[in-house]
C-alpha cells in the first residue's frame, strides 16, 4: 500500500472509531481537517440511521461538510455544553501535548476544544511523536503589523514562514494570517506558547497543551485508543 492510501486507511480508522463515543441528545464539537472528514462522514451516516445529536462547527469546511451530511449544527453561543469534542491533530506527543493548525483552523479549533467537557484527538500513526516541532508550529497573528512579529520570530531563530495558498496569503476564517515556525524540536512547550503569546499582534498558537483527553491512533488495520489518566 503507498504511505498516502495507508495513512488515509489510518486516519478513516480513527475517526469511525471516535464517532462510536457520540450518544444521542450530546452536543458534539467537530474540528477541521482530512481526518474529521472521515469523522464527518460516519456522522452523517449515523443520522440516517437514527442518531440525534447537535454539533458545533470549527471552521465554514467543516460547517459545509456537516450540513451536507445531515448533521445538525449550533452556534458556540446556542450550546449550553459541548459534550465531546473531535478533532485532528499534526502532532501528539505521549503527554497529550500537540500541534494543530496545519489546515488553519487552529483559533476556532482552540475555543471549541477549551468549552468542551471531553476530547478526543483523532490521528493516523505518523503523528505520534516523541517531541513536539518537526512539524512547523503554526501562529495565528493579525494582518496589522504582521512582518514586526515575523521580525521578531526571525530574531528568536523560530525560522518564520508566513502562510501561502494559491499564491495569497493564506487568511484564517477570522481573516487573520499564519506563520508557521520551524522549530525542528520543542523542548518545553508550555514556555514556549506563553513566550508567542506574549507578542502584540499574537492571537494565538498552535500548542494545544494538556487539551485531548483521549488520543485515538490509527495504526495499520486496527486503533489504538490512550486515554489521559
Ligand atoms: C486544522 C487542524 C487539523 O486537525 C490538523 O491539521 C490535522 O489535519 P489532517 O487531519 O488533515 O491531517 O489542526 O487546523
Amino acid at each position: 500500500m503507498e504511505e498516502k492510501d495507508r495513512q488515509n486507511s489510518e486516519k478513516k480508522l480513527a475517526a469511525e472509531k471516535a464517532v462510536e463515543f457520540v450518544e444521542d441528545g450530546m452536543t458534539v464539537g467537530i474540528g477541521t481537517g482530512s481526518t474529521v472528514f472521515f469523522a464527518i462522514k460516519k456522522l452523517g451516516e449515523r443520522v440516517q440511521s437514527g442518531l440525534k445529536f447537535s454539533a458545533v462547527s470549527t471552521s465554514e469546511s467543516t460547517s459545509k461538510l456537516a450540513v451536507s451530511s445531515g448533521i445538525r449544527l449550533i452556534t458556540l453561543e446556542e450550546a449550553v455544553r459541548i459534550d465531546l469534542n473531535i478533532d485532528g491533530a499534526d502532532e501528539a506527543d505521549r503527554n497529550f501535548n500537540g500541534i494543530k493548525g496545519g489546515g488553519g483552523a487552529l483559533l476556532f479549533e482552540k475555543i471549541v476544544a477549551l468549552s468542551s467537557a471531553k476530547n478526543i484527538w483523532i490521528i493516523d500513526s505518523s503523528k505520534n511523536v516523541e517531541q513536539l516541532g518537526k512539524f512547523p508550529l503554526p501562529v495565528e497573528v493579525i494582518p496589522f503589523g504582521y512582518k514586526r512579529v515575523l521580525n521578531i520570530f526571525k530574531e528568536m531563530k523560530f525560522y518564520p514562514e508566513l502562510r501561502v495558498k494559491n499564491d495569497k496569503k493564506f487568511l484564517t476564517d477570522s481573516g487573520n494570517y499564519i506563520l508557521d515556525l520551524h522549530l525542528e524540536k520543542i523542548d518545553n512547550a508550555e514556555n514556549l506558547d506563553k513566550e508567542i503569546k506574549m507578542i502584540t499582534g499574537v492571537v494565538e498558537t498552535g500548542l494545544f497543551i494538556n487539551i485531548a483527553d483521549v488520543i485515538i491512533t490509527g495504526k495499520n488495520n486496527s486503533t489504538q485508543i490512550l486515554t489521559k489518566e
